[in-house]
């Protein structure tokens, strides 16, 4: 006779207790406890956002940025980070709070045979608490949180997808939806692949984690100080020459439209500099509106 529990966690916001409630009961067939919550509990945690808790061990949010947010994941108990986004992960705060980093880059598009294999290697082998981020913690992170929770058989596919409705992963990466409404669990012998700290990512892919960093720094710098301008000008540059280098060294694989479009985000990022240097606030946000939906644009048509 197994029990299926309905988890019921309270978060004590601030005081960081957890209260957890099990209810209600089952018997029957599967050995596995399946979560059928109906909502995923949510955690306030400082420097990370779209924090939940998936099942007893798992949890899924966005990138830790810098030492306290480490130290948190540190409080929470995390063991294992697992990232799945083409940053390569910190390994020397990871190290320092004394957690271990997994690196399984994903795209926007889906989870590849791979990658499916790889989370259900996080599944098997990984016990501690375990924390699986992408960069905001909204899709590709909630994604594989997804398929790890039905390796480990603590989701169902109904739940599985409840989580990402709860998550926030957009509708419109109809990829990543799909391959958690049709993943199957590979078999328990089936042979699966190492796990490693830094896994290697397309050129391209760096090259876009290196724009969206810049791209944020320089919209963050927007709202500080007048003081800021210099570090704003500095980032635009760098945001530039990214731009400019994708176009040259990693487009060979796409059309001329490809390397229009990044050629026109390079001239929008000039108007940005010149809108610093006018000291223009409504220009710079103007230019970096136009900026964003070039971003969205392009993934649009060729990566989601
Ligand atoms: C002309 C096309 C194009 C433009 C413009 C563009 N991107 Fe991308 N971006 C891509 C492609 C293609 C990928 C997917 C690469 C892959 O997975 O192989 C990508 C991937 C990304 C990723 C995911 C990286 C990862 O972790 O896997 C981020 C983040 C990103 N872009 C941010 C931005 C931002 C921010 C801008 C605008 C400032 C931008 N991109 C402009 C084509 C573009």
């Amino acid at each position: 006779m197994v029990l299926i529990r309905l988890l019921v966690l309270v978060c004590l916001v601030g005081t960081g207790i957890l209260i957890e409630t099990l209810a209600a009961q089952n018997e029957q067939t599967n050995s596995k406890t399946v979560t059928h919550a109906a909502q995923f509990h949510s955690l306030s945690i400082p420097g990370l956002d779209n924090v939940f808790q998936i099942d007893r061990q798992f949890y899924s949010g966005s990138g830790p940025h810098g030492e306290q947010s480490f130290q948190e994941l540190k409080k929470l108990g995390i063991k294992t980070i697992v990232s799945v986004d083409g940053t390569t992960p910190d390994l020397v705060h990871a190290r320092k709070a004394g957690m271990k980093y997994i690196h399984i880059p994903i795209g926007y598009d889906g989870v590849s045979e791979d990658a499916g294999l790889a989370f259900a290697r996080v599944a098997r082998d990984l016990n501690g608490p375990v924390y699986i981020h992408c960069h905001h913690g909204k899709h590709r992170g909630p994604t594989a949180a997804a398929v790890v929770g039905l390796c480990r058989g603590s989701l169902d596919q109904n739940s599985a997808l409840q989580f990402l409705t709860q998550a926030g992963t957009s509708k419109d990466y109809s990829g990543l939806w799909n391959d958690v409404k049709t993943f199957k669990v590979p078999e328990a012998n089936a042979i699966l692949p190492e796990l490693v700290e830094t896994a290697k990512v397309p050129p391209m892919v760096t090259a876009m984690t290196l724009i969206s960093h810049n791209f944020e720094l320089a919209g963050k710098l927007q709202q500080s100080k007048p003081g800021d301008q210099k570090e704003r000008l500095r980032v635009l540059v760098l945001l530039r020459e990214e731009l400019h280098e994708t176009a040259r060294k990693y487009s060979d694989d796409y059309d001329e439209m490809f390397k229009q479009w990044l050629a026109e985000s390079e001239a929008q990022v000039k108007e940005l500099e010149a809108a610093v240097q006018q000291g223009n606030q409504q220009a710079f946000s103007t230019g970096m509106k136009n900026l964003k939906s070039q971003c969205k644009r392009c993934h649009k048509a060729y990566r989601d």
